[in-house]
Parts: C-alpha cells; structure tokens; sequence
C-alpha cells in the first residue's frame, strides 16, 4: 500500500492592521504608483507589538482543528517553518503546541526563510508515508515587520506579516506526489539579517550599524528568483509527466507579482489558475503559500482530485516545488 500525505485541512491567520503604500509614503522616499507597478503589493498586515509569530500560528492552528472538527490533542507533531521565532528557543513549534493545547504532540521549527514552509511540509510528509504518525501539522508564519526596517524603502514596501497552517493526513489516493527541494548557500551575502546568533550575538555595535534588520540586495534577489521558480516549475512537471494544461491551480511564493508573471509564462498556464493575493499581503515569507492555499480553497478554487502545484524561493538561497493531488471536498 502506497500512502500519501493528504491536505486535510487548511486554515490562516492575518492581522487586522494594514499598511497601506500610502502609509509607506509618509514614511519614506516611496509612492504607491511604484510599489505597485515595481512589486504589485498595496497593502500588507501588521501585527501588534506584544505578540509574536507564536500567537499568529496558534490562531492558524485553532482554526485548522476547528476546521477538521479534531481535538489540538489528537495532533502528533508541529512543525513551523519560520525566520522570525518568538525568540532563538524553545522553538515556535513548542510555544503553539503550548497555546493551543496539542498535549501529546512534539514540535520544532525549520529555517528556510520563505522556502520554510515547503521545506516544513517535506519534512511532515514522511512522517506520515513512513507511518510513524496520523496527524502532522505544518505552520508558515512570519512576523516581518519585526526584523524590518522602516526607514528603508528598498525592503519595507515588500513585507507583511501572517501565518497558515495545513494539517497532513494519510490517504491511499490523494495527496502529496513529489517534491524538488534545493539551497545554495553562496546566496547568504544577498539576502539575511546578519547580526543576532553567534557570529554576531547583538552588541551596541550591531544595533548601531542596523545588523538586526533583515538586508537584501533586490537586483541579485530577483535575478535568482526570476530563473529559478521558473525551472523548478517546469521541472517537477515533466518529472511526473504532466504538462501546464494539466494543474489546476498554481500557489507560487509571493514575492513580486514580475517573479509569479516570469514562472506562469514558463508554465504555459491560464493566469486563472495562478493563486495570487500578493496585492493584499505583500510578501509573508513562510506564510505565502499556505496562505494563499487557504484563500484559495475559502473561495472555492479547489475542487476534489486538482492537481495543485507549489513553488517557492527565498533566502539561503533556498528554492523548491511540490505537486500533489488535492484531496478536500469543498467548503
Ligand atoms: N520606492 C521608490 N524607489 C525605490 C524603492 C521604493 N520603495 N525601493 C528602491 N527604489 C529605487 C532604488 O533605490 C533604485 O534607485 P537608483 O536607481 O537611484 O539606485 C530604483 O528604485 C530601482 O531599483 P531596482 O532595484 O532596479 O528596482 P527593481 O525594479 O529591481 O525592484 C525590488 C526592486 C526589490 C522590488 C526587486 O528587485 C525585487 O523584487 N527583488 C526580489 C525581492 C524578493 O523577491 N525578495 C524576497 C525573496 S524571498
């Protein structure tokens, strides 16, 4: 018997504050005209001060049992993709497990930047086609505006904050197919927060030089990202023996609507079949694509036995795609 790990449930969590590009501009040396033409976000989610990704995830994953009427106990293990944990340990894994009362599950979180969650959901998916457990939960969740700079136009118009979460169940006929997963550390130069673990653990110097803020070197950025979400894409198609006429939907991480645009046109695909809502949010690293999986199945996208493709990009560099079969009744 050939097992797969089967989407059963899918549910996110955004703030309710938004920063609009009209705030942006009271802020810096930006317009809306162009974040929007440049990026193609308007707005993005900020949370609160005096909570965390931790408190993000956890409403994702009350959501996620409620959806899935389970008890958080039944769940065996959590796993969050993230780069802004509420601190370096316990991981956010510990802290929802905590919050949300999954008493016999274990946790840990995985560091992909916004390749996180696709990286959480390979690590959940053997899991259950070994057998080893029945219900894995896989979080992505980012609170961005904690490492951002809002005195730095080049990164604070791109980021937002949110968090998602799938829950992973076996199944004989749906579910996950494949996955291609990829890093490449010469990326680390382009696009990291430098200063805060134990090469540079934070003194007054990396407070004063900005070494908390998360740096990106945009051009060399999307010079990457541009290529290769495009030909991981095609990759795992031909891999399985499918064509672009044959997803019907499409998830990519959210980056920049110009990344999304380069890999639909690679694909050959419909832009009706392409998730998008990047407008709203601007980019949730971890959180992107369960987020827009979740819109997606909330409006009524994904009809039983789709095929479903994801694909993701991000710091590292880190990069991958996944196919699977989708398997959940709509709403
Ligand atoms: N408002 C106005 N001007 C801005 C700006 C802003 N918010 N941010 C940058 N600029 C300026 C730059 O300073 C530059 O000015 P200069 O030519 O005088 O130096 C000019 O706009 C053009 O910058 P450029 O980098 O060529 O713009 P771009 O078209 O490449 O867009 C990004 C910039 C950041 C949107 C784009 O490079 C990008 O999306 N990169 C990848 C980002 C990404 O995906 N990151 C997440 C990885 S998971």
């Amino acid at each position: 018997m050939n097992l797969r790990a089967k989407i059963s449930a899918v549910a996110h969590y955004v703030p309710d504050k938004i920063l609009s590009n009209f705030d942006l501009e009271k802020m810096v040396d930006t317009s809306d005209e162009w974040i929007r033409s440049r990026t193609g976000i308007s707005e993005r989610r900020i949370l609160e001060d005096g909570k965390a990704t931790s408190d993000m995830g956890a409403e994702a994953v009350k959501r996620l049992c409620e959806q899935r009427g389970i008890s958080p106990k039944e769940i065996d293990l959590i796993i969050v993709g993230t780069v802004t944990p509420d601190m370096f340990f316990p991981s956010t894994g510990n802290l929802i497990q905590e919050k949300v009362g999954a008493k016999n599950a274990w946790s840990y979180d995985v560091a992909a930047a916004c390749s996180g969650f696709l990286y959480a959901l390979a690590s959940g998916a053997q899991y259950i086609t070994s057998g080893m457990h029945k219900k894995v939960v896989v979080v992505g969740g980012d609170k961005m505006s904690s490492i951002v700079n809002y005195q730095d136009r080049n990164t604070c118009v791109l980021f937002g904050d949110a968090a998602a979460a799938v829950l992973l169940e076996p199944d004989e006929e749906y579910g996950i197919m494949d996955f291609i997963l990829h890093s490449d550390g010469s990326g680390a130069e382009y696009l990291r927060m430098k200063a805060g673990g134990s090469l540079y653990p934070a003194s007054l110097e990396t407070v004063t030089q900005d070494w908390h803020f998360l740096y990106q070197d945009g051009k060399q950025v999307f010079k990457f990202a541009v290529t290769k979400m495009a030909e991981v894409s095609v990759k795992i198609l031909e891999k399985n023996g499918f064509h672009g006429d044959d997803l019907a939907l499409f998830v990519p991480h959210q980056a920049n609507l110009r990344i999304i645009d380069a890999a639909v046109k690679r694909l050959g695909i419909d832009y009706e079949k392409v998730m998008i809502n990047i407008n709203k949010y601007g980019n949730t690293t971890a959180a992107t694509i369960p987020l827009a999986l979740s819109e997606a199945y909330q409006q009524g996208k994904l009809e039983k036995g789709d095929l479903v493709l994801f694909a993701t990009f991000g710091g590292g560099f880190t990069w991958g795609s996944s196919l699977l079969r989708w398997g959940m009744d709509k709403p």
